[in-house]
């Protein structure tokens, strides 16, 4: 008998999204995203690696759906490349993308695994980065464009639907730090670019419901914790103005129609002043049908006027934490408080994790079992803090881990692993993890 059990029809998922896995980067009309442009330059990837073939997912994804049902998944959260649907990113649809997704979307539904579907996960098509991309307010138009065409082939079958994906980290990382594509290093482009993300949301949802899709349809912001490295006045104001910036940034738009007024002093002090018409917040604080976020670590923050941002990371409180293979901290209790805040500060929403999970080197033993007992830790403290969340009120409905396979981490190529099925680059060989063995015990018992 497990001893933490979770609520009746509890989704139990696993992630991806379409540019870390599908591969097929230029088959059947696919047209060229920023991803592609942004790994075939030289210097951008760790290892110069990119997602040309990725996992073959285009090609075997008929093997991935079998797996996924060996481990017992009950939904299966992808994301669509939007330059297979639209090689020019407006205009006339490519029926072979569409079909792509159709066959995938059956053979899921056919396998008892619930389709979820991340309408943008990151690959932009080159063709509209061409014309300014999500700086561009164009874009939030192509992008319902693009949201209707979905909308209109899949809207009957698929029950679950994220507009964006990290808003935040295409902002940030995208346009500000320049570490992912398209590359961009300026903070009032991050700034519009952000907004763009979370109008082209609205506009996605206000489709949703004319069209009358009888599906659930919301948002996946990354959201973490933010502490305070000391209890001085400092460190808890630095803390909240982090978060406000990381998190609040997103959170209150979607949920109280207004931007954090910390937040935008803060841009206004650095000499960019920021205002937004009441008619983009209307469509951005649309109702949703669940708040969906992605959570993998926890912050710790301090005062630091030589910073640009008046705060950093208390690197010295963080580094007695145990780190995954991509340097962020473990610290599950993170998740609880974090499922505790977004409970009392934003109307008890119906929630879901849309991804958690970390990266760990793994070796394949002699016996040929993965036996990455670091990952399964991890997801068993992480869920059963999500678990202590639920006992105490919160209306967590769902927990998608990620991933359900490795493949191409971004800016790290392939060098970070975060499957519970291994991948072989070379050979395409599939393998089950004992974490994934661990999960499909848990998804068995609907706990452990
Ligand atoms: C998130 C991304 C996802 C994956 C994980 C590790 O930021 O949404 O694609 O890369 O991190």
């Amino acid at each position: 008998m497990p001893t933490i059990n979770f609520p009746k029809d509890f989704i139990w998922g696993s992630a991806t999204a379409a540019y870390q896995i599908e591969g097929a980067y230029n088959e059947d009309g696919r047209g060229e995203s920023i991803w592609d442009r942004f790994s075939h330059t030289p210097g951008n990837i760790e290892n110069g690696h990119t997602g040309d073939i990725a996992c073959d997912h285009y090609h075997r994804y008929e093997e991935d759906i079998k797996i996924m049902k060996e481990i017992g998944i009950k939904s299966y959260r992808f994301s669509i490349s939007w330059p297979r649907i639209f090689p020019e990113g407006t205009g006339q649809p490519n029926q072979k993308g569409l079909d792509f997704y159709k066959r995938l979307t059956n053979l899921l539904l056919e396998n008892g695994i619930t389709p979820a579907i991340t309408l943008y996960h990151w690959d932009l098509p080159q063709k509209l980065q061409d014309k300014g991309g999500w700086k561009n307010r164009d874009t939030t138009d192509y992008f319902a464009e693009y949201s209707e065409e979905i909308f209109k082939n899949l809207g009957d079958i698929v029950p679950i639907w994220i507009t964006q994906n990290e808003p935040r980290v295409v902002s940030l990382l995208g346009h500000f730090l320049g570490i992912h594509a398209p590359g961009i290093k300026d903070l009032r482009t991050s700034l519009e670019v952000s907004h763009h993300l979370m109008l082209s949301h609205g506009k996605a949802v206000k489709l949703f419901r004319e069209m009358n899709i009888n599906g659930q349809i919301g948002i996946a912001p990354n959201l973490s914790y933010h502490y305070p490295a000391s209890q001085k006045p400092e460190d808890i104001a630095a803390t909240e103005l982090s978060f406000s910036i990381d998190a609040r940034w997103y959170l209150d738009p979607l949920f109280k129609g207004s931007y954090p007024e910390d937040a935008l002093e803060h841009y206004k002090n650095k000499g960019i002043e920021l205002s937004f018409s009441q008619d983009d917040l209307k469509l951005i604080s649309q109702p949703m049908d669940f708040l969906a976020f992605n959570n993998y670590s926890s912050s710790f923050i301090k005062y630091d006027p030589t910073s640009e941002s008046g705060y950093t990371g208390a690197d010295s409180i963080v580094e007695n934490f145990e780190k995954t293979d991509m340097g962020w901290i473990v610290y599950p209790e993170g998740l609880y408080d974090l499922l505790m805040l977004l409970d009392r500060d934003y109307g008890k929403p119906n929630l879901i994790i849309s991804e958690n999970g970390a990266a760990f080197k793994d070796e394949i033993s002699s016996n040929g079992r993965i036996e990455d007992i670091k990952r399964t830790q991890y997801l068993k403290d992480y869920l059963t803090q999500a678990h202590r969340a639920i006992q105490d009120g919160v209306n967590l409905k769902g927990y998608y881990l990620w991933s359900f396979m490795d493949n191409f981490e971004w800016a790290y190529g392939y060098n970070k692993k975060f499957g519970i099925v291994h991948v072989d680059l070379e050979t395409q060989e599939r393998k089950i993890k004992d974490s994934g063995y661990w999960y499909k015990e848990v998804i068995k018992n609907n706990g452990f």
